[in-house]
């Protein structure tokens, strides 16, 4: 069995037959309403926990649907309703879950409960979200260009705005997947540093650009996430937004890239913050495939994780 906990620490053949699998699955269900199970069922008789210690939509609904389709069973579960969020030991819970649970999947915040989930577990253990990760969304995200420009080996994928947890997912894919990565954002909202020189030792071409328009020059994929993550205090609101604001990807920064150069983002957008809707509804976008594809390639990650 393998855990899936980020994409640096996954072996860069794995990641590519991940995403051969989770392309051949979504084609082979040729148009099929969301409930009827593939025609081969990896995941029957499984059953995966799903565990959330903070919000979410696309990874609760996604996974959820994934398993079902794929034959398996799962539970939602909230890290505050579990004796998890009120004083039993992580690893306590992991052995615990391990006698119940075919593999788990669990969004948390910091990233020491994930680790230390995967290392008492003795079933696959999938990252769902950390304040310092997000592997699963770049996994969609690989597929999702992919489908739409080929392979992405070589391109020029650019980051704006806060060098946060999906950002840094995106350098370590940029690591395991060859593509070139430009940073633009504010000096206090840096990628970690630690993330920029992995991806720097893996021959990554990764540039740190503060003019926005400087650095989608070239660009075929520009990125945007939110101002203000779930791990961010609210009170640091206003000042973040006061710092990203010449980072907002809208119609005249598009326009520095080149005229093919794909929209992303992970979703929940914040429209008019930092992504305008007309570059959100626009024609380089490819919001609403890279958010259905957090299904196919959570069902390949699975059944990598389960050798299924
Ligand atoms: N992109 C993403 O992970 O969305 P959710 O927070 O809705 O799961
Ligand atoms: N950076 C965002 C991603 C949400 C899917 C957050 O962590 O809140």
């Amino acid at each position: 069995m393998n855990h899936f906990l980020d994409i640096h620490k996954t072996d860069p053949a794995a990641l590519r037959g991940m995403i051969d699998t989770a392309a051949a699955m979504k084609a082979a269900r040729n148009g099929a309403s969301k409930a009827t199970p593939d025609a081969e069922q990896p995941l029957a008789n499984h059953m995966v926990a799903l565990i959330f210690e903070k919000p979410s939509t696309r990874t609760r609904v996604s996974f959820d649907v994934g398993v079902r389709q794929m034959g398996g069973q799962t539970m939602v579960l909230s890290g505050s309703d579990m004796q998890l969020g009120h004083g039993e030991t992580i690893a306590d819970t992991a052995r615990v879950l391990s006698r119940y649970v075919d593999m788990i999947m669990i969004r948390t915040f910091d990233e020491a409960v994930l680790t230390e989930m995967a290392e008492y577990a003795t079933v696959p253990v999938i990252n769902g979200l950390t304040d310092r990760t997000h592997p699963c969304q770049i996994m969609a995200d690989i597929l999702t260009f992919e489908e739409h420009r080929g392979p992405i080996k070589g391109k020029k994928v650019v980051w704006a705005g806060d060098g946060n947890n999906v950002c840094a997912s995106w350098l370590h894919a940029a690591a395991q997947f060859g593509c070139d990565f430009t940073f633009t954002g504010p000096v206090q909202l840096d990628p970690e540093m630690e993330f920029v020189g992995l991806a720097r030792n893996a021959g990554v071409n990764v540039t740190i650009e503060r003019d926005a328009a400087k650095a989608v020059e070239g660009a075929d994929l520009i990125i945007a996430d939110t101002w203000v993550s779930m791990h961010d205090a609210q009170s640091a609101r206003e000042r973040r937004h006061n710092m990203l604001r010449p980072y907002q990807v809208n119609r005249a920064l598009m326009d520095h890239a080149k005229p093919d150069a794909l929209f992303m983002h992970c979703l929940p957008a914040h429209r008019e913050e930092e992504v305008t809707s007309d570059v959100m509804d626009g024609p380089n976008s490819v919001i609403w495939d890279e958010a259905e594809n957090r299904l196919h390639a959570q069902k390949a990650i699975m059944r990598w994780c389960l050798e299924v």
